[in-house]
């Protein structure tokens, strides 16, 4: 990938009157994406280890526990873990911890990770409470780049990406399957077609799924988690077979196969609610299968999807979701995200560990037209719109889930989504959705308290043309002198007094963490 051009960043100190050495953009207007000026920001991981990953990690006693130590760094990495509980064991050399839930508790865990060119730290508080997403989940979901064309192939090679690429070492462990792996009564492709449910009423895959057990028992044997998806209505959204009145039926049947996600989405349940607008109508159906997941054998995080009818991210929690849309398809217009962004946050106050608003996915990369269900393409988003999309994303606290093809994984696409600066401040176990302060025209800046006392700053530039952006320490609720970190440059910027400037690109962002000197 070639480094065609670079952005002018000009850090204006208030404490030291210099310029830092920084790249210089040219004209500074936005350009289209291509492989030739898709500029790489984040340096490259480092040879030896670098431990990420959640520092919070919940899950329910008794239950089956399963969870893959994120770590960058050359392989063979050997890691050790003080204070893991006697029910789990580690794999020193995939750093796979996997076992039965211990009793009810809070276990520190530090984790050590070691190659012949060094060695890294970090500590894990593994919750044992029953709760469940104390950081929002992190994954992939097949919709935008395969739609009707999934197959149990692509969800395999999907999960041997997301090991081989490096994205399982900055926390992404959810490989998800989406609509349309069942039977559909109809559809263009006849090997999709066939009975719906076997003679007890059990809900039959696709011809494309042969064996659903063996392929859960694939993506765990890697240390990730693996993700199914229906809805409450009689029909999907793709017009595949839904869970209606075989709800508990098919929940047993997906936790039996070894799924520990579900998305329940709306689609045709429309029909069975009818007219009833009231919010016990729209809440019955999630609150039915939070019931039902909660008494399963094992931990199934419950993402909703119903396009934020009902305010639902005032009950998306109560009924037993970890995750809730928030609204309809992000589909794929650009500007598009910030809107969606902007939106999101204004239900701020209901995002918290365990439940998370959800502006639908990460839609960079190799993705198909969704007004199409096209093949995939690449996306046709300028850079730094790319950088800002994962930006607010993460200063959401949003559920950090890709949905490109995984196939086609490119230097670039993986560089806006591993940084694990960047992805630190999603994963903040405080679980702050980022305050947003309007600037004139199409600007703003977003501002996300961190557990450590630190501040997420996410300066955004809607526009066509460079600008200046700052941010004064009062806005920021800070004063005397902090440390300012350039997250997607991984660059300490230096020690400012009163307030901090940058030129954003055009549809871009910096995005920096400011900490108290
Ligand atoms: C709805 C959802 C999408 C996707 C499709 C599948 O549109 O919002 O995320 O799951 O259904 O048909």
């Amino acid at each position: 990938m070639k480094k065609s051009f670079s952005f002018g960043l000009v850090y204006i100190f208030t404490m030291a009157v210099f310029l830092t050495p920084t790249n210089t953009l040219g004209s500074g207007k936005s350009q289209p994406a291509s492989p030739e000026n898709m500029e790489i920001y984040t340096p490259a991981p480092k040879s030896t280890p670098r431990l990420n990953g959640p520092l919070v990690y919940g899950c329910t006693p008794g239950k089956p526990f399963l969870f893959r130590i994120p770590c960058q760094g050359d392989r063979p990495i050997t890691f050790t873990v003080k204070g893991l509980p006697a029910t789990l064991k580690l794999d020193p050399s995939t750093g796979i911890i996997s076992g039965k839930t211990p009793e009810k508790g809070v276990y520190d865990l530090t984790i050590k990770a070691k190659n012949p060119k060094g060695k890294d730290s970090r500590e894990l508080k593994i919750i044992a409470s029953g709760k469940l997403a104390l950081t929002p989940p992190m994954g992939w979901n097949h919709w935008y780049a395969h739609y009707d064309r999934i197959t149990d192939k692509m969800v395999r090679e999907a999960a041997d990406v997301m090991i081989k690429s490096g994205m399982a070492d900055v926390g992404y462990d959810y490989v998800n399957i989406d609509d349309c792996w069942m039977n559909a009564p109809k559809n263009n492709d006849p090997k999709r077609v066939g009975p719906l449910r076997d003679d007890q009423g059990n809900i039959l895959p696709n011809t494309y799924f042969p064996d659903m057990k063996a392929l859960t028992g694939y993506i765990h044997d890697k240390g990730l988690k693996a993700g199914i998806y229906t809805s409450p209505g009689t029909l999907t959204c793709g017009g595949f077979t839904g869970a209606w009145q075989h709800e508990e039926q098919d929940a047993r049947l997906f936790a039996a196969w070894g799924f520990d996600f579900l998305k329940y989405d709306w689609c045709s349940y429309g029909k069975i609610a009818g007219n009833d607008k009231s919010l016990e109508a729209f809440q019955k159906p999630f609150r039915q299968m939070g019931t039902i997941l909660k008494s399963m054998d094992r931990d199934m995080l419950f993402n909703l999807c119903q396009y934020g009818m009902g305010d639902v991210w005032k009950w998306g929690g109560e009924v037993g979701g970890h995750c809730w849309r928030t609204s309809g398809d992000l589909g794929f217009e650009l500007d598009r995200i910030f809107e969606v962004a902007l939106k999101n946050s204004e239900y701020k106050a209901f995002s918290k560990p365990g439940e998370w608003n959800d502006p639908d996915y990460i839609q960079i990369g190799w993705i198909g037209n969704a007004s199409k269900m096209g093949i995939p393409e690449l996306a046709p988003m300028p850079a730094a719109m790319q950088y800002a999309y994962m930006s607010l994303w993460c200063l959401m606290a949003a559920p950090l889930i890709y949905s490109g093809d995984m196939s086609k994984l490119d230097e670039f696409t993986l560089n806006v989504l591993c940084n694990p600066d960047v992805i630190e401040v999603d994963q903040d176990p405080l679980g702050e959705c980022a305050l947003v302060i309007k600037r004139p025209d199409t600007n703003f800046v977003m501002v996300k308290n961190m557990a450590d006392g630190s501040k997420a700053v996410g300066l955004f530039n809607r526009g066509k043309n460079e600008v200046t952006i700052s941010v004064d320490w009062k806005e920021l609720q800070i004063s005397d002198k902090q440390i300012v970190r350039d997250l997607w440059h991984q660059k300490d910027l230096g020690v400012f007094g009163q307030k901090f400037i940058a030129n954003v690109p055009a549809h871009g962002v910096v995005m920096v963490r400011i900490t108290k000197k």
